[in-house]
């Protein structure tokens, strides 16, 4: 698939596209699902990515960390085979206390993922070796000059090389993207893509901007965002065949039925809220968040019974990708 034809499949409003991604989908990854439980566990950040809930100018925000107490009682309780701990870019957490935190964790039979955003290749290493597994890193987007708007003092350049670097150290990693920031061209969706693939992505997360009522692009919701994150996943699950894609819960917070329509259109990945109850409404990288006021059994029966619903079935194993192509 050339970059004409993404861009055609993008812009193209046909449905076809979606039963396809299913098949391929089917074809690579069976009809498992793979549960990641999210654990946020700080949503203290040092960065202000202008579309985020969690950005450091946003005093809106009641500022929370968890205790690694909590962290690992959270993992321990959680079911899932893989654990996933997300945060903001808190120096707080050392590489130290990091490592600790994962060696803990990974004393569980369970699979660990990282998502706390650009660190260096020594740290990236520490984790590794600690036990960490995956790392998730949204690439956001591919067009710099976009890029430069929306992350104030960062650099494109380093998003990419900590994707690199994750790589080489033999992390599965995982990386996607916004759709629907302002100004975004389909153009640069279509790069987004060939962006995974030249990296040879193990999983890729897609979801719809949701303006953040506290940030500088507060504003109207586009509701045509969702179409076009499941677009840009089907495609992604197309190109990239074997790979991890997860049902985003920001594709369930603007479609009632969001998730189930993307298990049924690529994803094959769900990520249960994992974090402790109190501190859930307070990871509001946007708004109206799902989940945030469910207790962890309700949401385990819920996504069972969806999964359920449409014929598939929760896997047993850790969910690594599986090279089928
Ligand atoms: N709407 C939707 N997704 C968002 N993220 C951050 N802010 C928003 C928003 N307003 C996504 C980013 C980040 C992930 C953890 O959450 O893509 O990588
Ligand atoms: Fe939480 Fe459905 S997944 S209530």
């Amino acid at each position: 698939m050339n970059k004409k034809e993404i861009i055609e499949l993008l812009k193209n409003n046909d449905k076809e596209l979606f039963s396809r991604a299913n098949d391929a989908r089917k074809k690579y990854t069976g009809d498992g699902i793979h549960l990641r439980g999210l654990i946020e566990f700080s949503n203290i950040c040092k960065r202000n990515c202008l579309y985020c809930g969690l950005q450091s100018s946003n005093k809106n925000i009641t500022r929370y960390r968890m205790s690694e107490d909590e962290i690992i009682t959270a993992a321990k309780n959680c079911t899932c085979k893989t654990i996933v701990l997300q945060s903001g870019e808190d120096d707080f957490f050392t590489t130290s206390k990091l490592c600790k935190i994962i060696e803990k964790i990974k004393e569980n039979d369970v699979a660990l993922t990282l998502s706390i955003g650009e660190r260096s290749y020594s740290d990236y290493k520490e984790f590794y070796k600690a036990g960490a597994d995956r790392y998730l890193l949204r690439i956001e987007t591919t067009d710099k000059n976009l890029y430069k708007k929306m992350h104030p003092k960062a650099s494109f350049e380093n998003r990419k090389k900590c994707l690199y670097n994750l790589k080489e150290l033999g992390y599965e990693t995982g990386t996607g993207s916004l759709v629907g920031l302002p100004e975004q061209t389909i153009d640069s969706l279509a790069d987004d893509i060939l962006f995974y693939k030249k990296l040879d992505a193990d999983m890729v997360g897609i979801g719809p901007f949701i303006p953040h009522p506290d940030t500088p692009l507060k504003g109207k919701l586009q509701t045509a965002n969702f179409e076009l994150a499941l677009r840009m996943m089907s495609i992604t699950r197309i190109l990239l065949k074997d790979i991890n894609i997860p049902a985003t819960s920001a594709m369930e917070t603007i479609n009632p039925n969001g998730r189930i329509i993307a298990l049924n259109a690529g994803a094959n990945v769900i990520m249960p809220n994992a974090t402790p109850l109190k501190y859930r409404a307070k990871y509001e990288i946007y708004p109206n968040k799902i989940c945030t006021d469910e207790q962890p059994e309700k949401c385990d029966i819920c996504i069972k019974s969806k999964i359920a619903s449409i014929g598939r079935y929760v896997s047993e194993d850790k969910g690594f990708r599986t090279k089928n192509n």
